[in-house]
């Protein structure tokens, strides 16, 4: 498996990244930290912003012209996630281990001014772009307090895997990035099952989950979109208080509170976040 020094970053494509900066500020309190230009091969501008209460990054991705990736995506899939960033102690390392297991990065390893990089492509990784970086001088992350937005947000917890095969899946990410199984569930009644796994190093979580028969939300998203990254889920302080402010901002979650079998839970519709589906929970209080 592949060392693993922590999660960096997830990132989404937007028609608009200010305008997109702007939402997650409003909805999440999303802290914008550095702004990043299209340069000759890299054809995207873009922005980092800091989560609160967690060590990852959220990035945003606008594509520079009709020629760039970031608007092939757009075209194929509309705004939403793109991929997903892993730092590890040494890229060249990093890329044999993933031929030993069996796996080519597309594109070899490329550079920029601050990262060596690779990345694996969705097809062999059940979905997920994953990019792969080496620093190239030392980084400070910090976590930042601030401001949780409309929504009172608290942290990020997980980001979650439309699979239409959970147990092959969760060998992979074991295999590739030494992720463990946390726990796993099975909702029949709503036509999945899932798992929750540790990533090294990392507070974020990885889940999957794999439809259980032939209807269901889960079953809906593989047909139309195929496996892919599915949902973010976060922490807010008090959900009646979330859907109260979603509210008066005329943002409504679909399906209402769901307070059964897990946490009191809402889901953010990606029509009111530019493309991403958002579940947002409440922890207990004891
Ligand atoms: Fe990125
Ligand atoms: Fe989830």
């Amino acid at each position: 498996m592949l060392a693993l020094s922590r999660f960096d970053h997830i990132s989404m494509a937007a028609h608009n990244w200010r305008e997109q900066r702007d939402r997650f500020q409003l909805l999440f309190g999303f802290r914008f930290l550095r702004q990043f230009n299209a340069h000759p091969g890299t054809p995207f501008e873009g922005c980092v912003t800091r989560i609160r209460n967690t060590q990852v990054e959220w990035e945003l991705l606008e594509p520079d012209g009709p020629d760039s990736f970031v608007q092939r995506f757009l075209d194929q899939r509309g705004p939403g996630l793109h991929h997903l960033t892993v730092q590890v102690p040494d890229i060249k390392e990093a890329v044999s281990e993933l031929e030993r297991l069996g796996i080519t990065p597309f594109g070899g390893i490329s550079e920029d001014t601050m990262w060596w990089m690779a990345y694996i492509h969705p097809r062999d990784s059940g979905g997920v772009l994953w990019q792969l970086y080496q620093p190239k001088s030392v980084q400070s992350v910090n976590g930042t307090l601030g401001e949780g937005g409309v929504v009172g947000f608290n942290r990020l917890d997980h980001v979650s895997l439309a699979s239409s095969n959970l147990e092959e899946q969760a060998v992979w990410q074991e295999r590739v990035f030494g992720m463990e199984v946390e726990g796993r569930w099975e909702r029949p009644d709503q036509g999945y099952k899932g798992c929750l796994m540790r990533i090294p190093n990392t507070e974020l979580k990885f889940e999957i989950l794999e439809p259980i028969g032939e209807e269901g939300f889960l079953q809906d998203f593989l047909t139309k979109r195929g496996k892919g990254l599915h949902h973010v889920s976060c922490e807010v302080e008090s959900i009646d208080r979330a859907v109260e402010a979603l509210s008066e901002n005329g943002i409504k979650p679909p399906g209402g509170v769901e307070d059964s079998l897990w946490k009191r839970n809402i889901f953010l519709s990606p029509r009111d976040t530019n493309g991403v589906l958002f579940q947002l929970f409440e922890e207990a209080s004891a």
